[in-house]
């Protein structure tokens, strides 16, 4: 009898990129998704990948009655991965009350229906952001906690905090946060991918956009930071990698794996690579000679952050398995397939 997970957010980026890893392993996904940034045709091009077509129910977390019905109707649910969320940064500035509702009482919702139904197991799709600008680097996941920059960063922290106080008050609940680094490409198929609404705020979208014409040009938000080459360095690892990690996580919780009640691991590579490294990545994998300006810092930008993930390699048995140029590569094939209108 295949296991039941239910992927919440599983049209988005990360999500659906999980919800494929899942039903590789010989999972049944079962997809709950409100489309507020993502497309139901996700599903159609899991299915081309996986030969399965997960069942999408459109939902919003926010509304328990909705949620406890289809909980109801699929009371074999063994475990929840949840991605659903609000994600931008920037955003989030100009609409915190937006994040907080969104992000939070969607979670809140998710642990009480978890609760009243039995479901034990929880994974849940935190951020490096808790960190804020860590003293040490590579920052490993004991490193203290900054006040977040951002109501975004805010939901990740509170998120990770409603969630392990859960499961000290209620054994019957276990979870593991992933803290991700830097998530980029899109899978090797160029199927499924990131679907930046408007202009992209993150790196690798802007860059390949800007490689295809779409952008004038990449800014590079300051080169005169303290690091090798003057610009921010990141840790930017390849969704599937990412994505790789939530079976192995959800699967050390069905089988009783976990250490802990409540486990944290940082997600990433464990190399540091500035911005202008990255657009050597892309140059090196297009061919394209990227047009871009060094302009002025952006406010709340982390100066430097990579992850030490050797708590994931030891205790997860995973680790990155794609270089910079591979996962680079995936993104700029996606960038080609989206604007040929092949999707
Ligand atoms: N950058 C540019 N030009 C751009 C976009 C980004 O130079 O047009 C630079 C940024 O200044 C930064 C780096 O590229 O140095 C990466 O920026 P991203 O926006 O891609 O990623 P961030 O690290 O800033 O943000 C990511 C996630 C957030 C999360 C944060 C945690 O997108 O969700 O990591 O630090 F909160």
């Amino acid at each position: 009898m295949k296991k039941k997970i239910l992927v919440t957010g599983g049209t988005g980026y990360i999500g659906s990129h999980t919800t494929v890893e899942l039903i590789e392993e010989g999972f049944d996904a079962v997809i709950i998704d409100n489309l507020y940034n993502s497309e139901a045709g996700v599903v159609d091009r899991i299915h081309k990948i996986t030969g399965v077509r997960p069942l999408l129910e459109v939902l919003d977390l926010c509304d328990l009655e909705k949620l406890d019905g289809f909980i109801q109707k699929h009371r074999d649910i063994s475990s929840v991965i949840h991605f659903a969320a609000y994600k931008a940064v920037g955003e989030s500035v100009n609409k915190p009350l937006e994040y907080y509702r969104n992000n939070l009482l969607s979670l809140v919702n998710l642990l009480s229906v978890m609760k009243r139904y039995g479901i034990p197991n929880l994974v849940f799709s935190s951020s490096c952001t808790v960190y804020g600008q860590p003293e040490k680097l590579p920052v490993t996941e004991d490193a203290p906690l900054q006040p977040a920059t951002s109501p975004y960063g805010n939901t990740k922290q509170v998120g990770e905090t409603i969630i392990r106080d859960t499961t000290v008050s209620d054994k019957n609940v276990r979870a593991i946060s992933l803290r991700y680094f830097n998530p980029i490409g899109a899978h090797p198929s160029a199927l499924i991918g990131e679907l930046p609404r408007g202009v992209p705020e993150n790196l690798v979208p802007y860059l390949t956009q800007t490689g295809y014409g779409i952008r004038e040009e990449l800014k590079v938000f300051g080169d005169d930071y303290n690091t090798p080459d003057g610009s921010c360095v990141r840790d930017y690892l390849h969704v599937v990698d990412l994505a790789k990690a939530h079976v192995v996580a959800i699967k050390r919780l069905i089988e009783g794996k976990n250490k802990a009640n409540y486990e944290v691991f940082n997600l990433g590579t464990g190399n540091g690579v500035s911005v202008l490294e990255a657009i050597k990545s892309f140059e090196r994998v297009s061919g394209i000679k990227l047009k871009y300006r060094i302009v002025g810092r952006r406010a709340g930008d982390i100066e430097k952050i990579w992850a030490d993930p050797s708590f994931a390699n030891k205790e997860l048995g995973w680790k990155t398995l794609s270089s910079l140029d591979e996962a680079m590569k995936t993104a700029w094939d996606w960038e080609k397939i989206l604007r040929s209108n092949k999707i």
